[in-house]
């Protein structure tokens, strides 16, 4: 699909559609809706007169306009109460507007984001309605036969008046398309089915990220492993007939001297549990246990893309966790790269496993930052549902830009505290320490699990992302299935790194 914003006043708008907003329970129709309504004798305010629209959150009515106005069909979208509109609404409220337009069968239509008195400026509306509108139309049709009645969208056109607006708008649209092609790279990832997406194809789609960007990427396999003790990732991937990777890329757009941000996900192709094998239902799911290591990958093509002024690094270690003759055992003591060792208590605590050896691989970058992002744990859907990432970390900087980044992109975090007491949780008879604290605080004795491999002095946030990498259900500018999440956040978060203090703008 493509998106543009184009100077053009609504009246003269010619169109399959064109979306206009209107805030909920005003009198009057301002903007672009006031324009079309005087124009066309009134068309619009009849339903305002009648009361059948009153532009309530996400409420959308279709009219049409016959000859009375050069677009053939106008969409009002409600946009909630004037004073609570915010850019998450608006995603959400376009991405709605866009799915009703879809259903129309209809190739091409336009939207005026002038809502007369509003409060997210033209910039910021823009992007988040190309957001709203790339991210809900986008569906994952990789596997279906080919149906003569899905007509997809190809082009969606932001008009405005205002040439000052136009421009600013053109730039911000063009920067959410970046991103949101990046996100949408990660959901496919994540829905390729799991005997397709094996940790090979997994580091291969990295390698073929990295060669359209020209990012230098490395890509280990099991002998290298070996060679360099990685035996907690080599364990992981021992019953499966897939060996694991460990892909590695940088990404350099800030000068030589200047320390990376360091970003480390999570890459299960696909989590039986292992010998410790989960139950039968819903077991189809853990294939989007690679949802953390697809958002890295996805990330830096973003960094790259938007040549962001910033040096970054992924790594992403890839394995499959199967039972087998010769999987990994519960008993099992493993030697990690840091050298300490582990006890294995349950094979199905294996993200914390390749994690671990990934984790200390990234001291060699001297990081500025080292963020995990990871599918890691079940009681982290428990504990925050599929809305809310678990942040736990050491770093009160690097969290508070988190977090500033989760408020504007609406892909929200909730901490979690690194609750020291509960390390006792996670100490072993025989080996350094054990692989799970039992059920109690389980999102947090993982996140201590981690915070053991992430040398002293880094700046280390963790995101928990087990809830919010797929969602139960359309919601949104969501649909059933995997999300993108932490593509957005962890772009918006980068694009406000700064050299000058090392750490987020604050
Ligand atoms: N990949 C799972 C966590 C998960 C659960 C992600 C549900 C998404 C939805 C992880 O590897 C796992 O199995 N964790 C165990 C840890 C336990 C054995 C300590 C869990 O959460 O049950
Ligand atoms: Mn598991
Ligand atoms: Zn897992």
């Amino acid at each position: 699909m493509k998106l543009s914003v184009i100077r053009k006043a609504p009246i003269q708008c010619e169109t399959e559609a064109l979306i206009v907003g209107h805030h909920e329970n005003s009198q009057y129709f301002e903007g672009a809706a006031k324009a079309l309504d005087e124009v066309s004798g009134g068309l619009l305010s009849y339903l305002l007169d009648t009361g059948d629209f009153r532009g309530r959150k996400n409420e959308t009515v279709l009219l049409y306009s016959r000859d009375l106005l050069p677009a053939k069909r106008v969409l009002l979208v409600g946009l909630g109460k004037r004073d609570d509109l915010t850019e998450e609404k608006l995603r959400v409220a376009m991405a709605g507007a866009s799915k009703r337009i879809r259903e129309l069968k209809v190739k091409e239509f336009a939207l005026s984001l002038d809502f007369g008195d509003c409060k997210v400026p033209a910039e910021r509306a823009a992007q988040a309605a190309a957001e709203g509108i790339m991210l809900g139309l986008h569906r994952f049709s990789a596997y279906k036969k080919e149906d003569p009645d899905s007509i997809e969208i190809l082009s969606a056109t932001i008009i405005d008046q205002r040439a000052a607006h136009v421009k600013i708008m053109k730039s911000a649209v063009r920067e959410a398309e970046t991103i949101c092609n990046a996100a949408i790279l990660a959901r496919n990832l994540v829905a390729t089915p799991p005997s397709e997406m094996t940790p090979a194809l997994l580091a291969r789609e990295a390698r073929r990220m990295c060669r359209n960007t020209s990012i230098p990427i490395k890509v280990l396999e099991p002998p290298a492993m070996k060679r360099m003790g990685m035996h907690a990732l080599l364990a992981v991937g021992r019953g499966s007939a897939h060996p694991p990777r460990l892909a590695i890329m940088e990404y350099q757009g800030a000068g030589r001297g200047k320390r990376p941000v360091v970003l480390v996900g999570k890459g299960i192709t696909f989590d039986s549990g292992g010998v410790n094998l989960k139950p039968a239902s819903g077991m189809e799911q853990m294939k989007d246990d690679m949802a953390g290591a697809a958002t890295v990958i996805a990330v830096l093509k973003a960094a790259a893309e938007l040549e962001l002024p910033i040096n970054l690094a992924g790594i992403v270690p890839a394995a499959e966790n199967m039972p087998d003759g010769q999987a990994y055992k519960p008993g099992d003591i493993l030697k990690s790269y840091s050298g300490q060792t582990i006890e294995v208590v349950s094979t199905d605590a294996e993200g914390r496993l390749i994690l671990a050896d990934a984790l200390s691989y990234a001291k060699r970058f001297k990081p500025a930052a080292l963020i995990d992002i990871a599918t890691l744990t079940g009681a982290c859907v428990i504990a925050l549902g599929d809305y809310l990432t678990g942040m736990l970390g050491n770093d009160d900087r690097i969290k508070e830009g988190i977090r500033a980044a989760a408020e504007r992109t609406g892909e929200v975090v909730w901490e979690l505290p690194l609750w020291e007491e509960y390390e006792d949780l996670i100490k072993s008879d025989i080996a350094d320490m054990k692989n799970t604290g039992g059920r109690a605080a389980g999102t947090i004795t993982a996140a201590l699990f981690l915070k053991k491999f992430v040398e002293d002095g880094i700046p280390w946030v963790h995101l928990d992302i087990a809830g919010t990498s797929f969602s139960p259900k359309d919601k949104g500018y969501l649909q059933k299935g995997p999300t993108g999440t932490g593509v957005r956040l962890l772009v918006d978060f980068l694009k406000n790194w700064t050299y000058r203090t090392d750490g987020p703008n604050s």
